[in-house]
């Protein structure tokens, strides 16, 4: 995988034409294209296949789903249907959620002869920091603790990965051991960049170092005045951190 495979980029724009064109310029450029709240709540599910119509190959549906089990399942036999390429759930809602999301996606995907969708469990949102965690969300354990917990919890009900922030990164594959569990961190900012509301955040190339797989980026390249320039620059960088 080279470096522009490992950009996940977070089409938070209100409209789906904005978000069309926006893949249109991107692809070739980035390796997924990740439709969340704004986007789909605007545009509806099927805007995900208008973003495949413009080329966009693989597609995070980022609909961090948080509900009782039977109902994520429901959720979750809809999504694989949609045939995205991941899709996310919010580990706080649980394990038996979580074991519910894992066994629907793939009982669906058996069943209809569809590719299972990864699933990845959100861990601590990287906008939440630890006075957040401990005096709104009353939470005992520190951040990290915290994060080490639900990633062990996203594993044993079968999730592929997490969504952590990249300052997690190390206590994740510590926690989980196992190489193969994907983390895909947002909260990534390019040297100099505007923070914008994220709390924990680090550059592309210090979250590859630490072992993320993925990079999960939204401002920085969709601000930026040239967006493509802005993606291949990351590119590059994550390109030499792997080297
Ligand atoms: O613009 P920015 O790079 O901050 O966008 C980050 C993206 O990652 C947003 O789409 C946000 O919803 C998502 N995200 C996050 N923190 C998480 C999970 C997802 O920022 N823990």
């Amino acid at each position: 995988m080279s470096g522009k495979d490992r950009i996940i980029v977070a089409l938070d724009v209100e409209s789906g034409d904005c978000a069309v064109e926006l893949v249109q310029q991107l692809k070739g450029h980035v390796g997924v294209f990740k439709a969340g709240l704004e986007l789909v709540t605007a545009e509806g599910t099927q805007i995900l296949k208008r973003l495949r119509d413009a080329g966009a190959e693989r597609i995070f549906y980022d609909g961090k789903l948080h509900d009782i089990p039977n109902t994520v399942a429901g959720a979750m036999r809809s999504v694989t249907r949609l045939g995205a390429w991941c899709v996310t759930v919010h580990a706080t809602g649980g394990y038996a959620q979580l074991a519910a999301a894992v066994k629907a996606a793939c009982e669906t995907a058996d069943n209809e002869h569809l590719s299972r969708p990864k699933i990845l469990a959100v861990t601590v949102l990287t906008s939440i920091g630890a006075e957040a965690l401990a005096n709104e969300m009353k939470v005992g354990l520190s951040v990290s603790e915290y994060v080490a917990e639900l990633a062990k919890m996203a594993q044993k009900a079968g999730c592929d990965g997490v969504i952590a922030s990249p300052h997690e990164i190390e206590v994740v594959r510590q926690a989980v051991n196992d190489p193969n569990f994907l983390i895909i961190t947002p909260g990534v900012r390019p040297a100099g960049a505007d923070k914008g509301d994220q709390a924990r955040v680090m550059t592309p190339s210090e979250a590859i170092q630490r072992g993320a797989n993925y990079l999960v980026i939204g401002r920085p390249i969709l601000a930026a005045a040239d967006p493509v320039a802005a993606a291949n620059t990351i590119a590059e960088e994550i390109s030499q951190a792997l080297a």
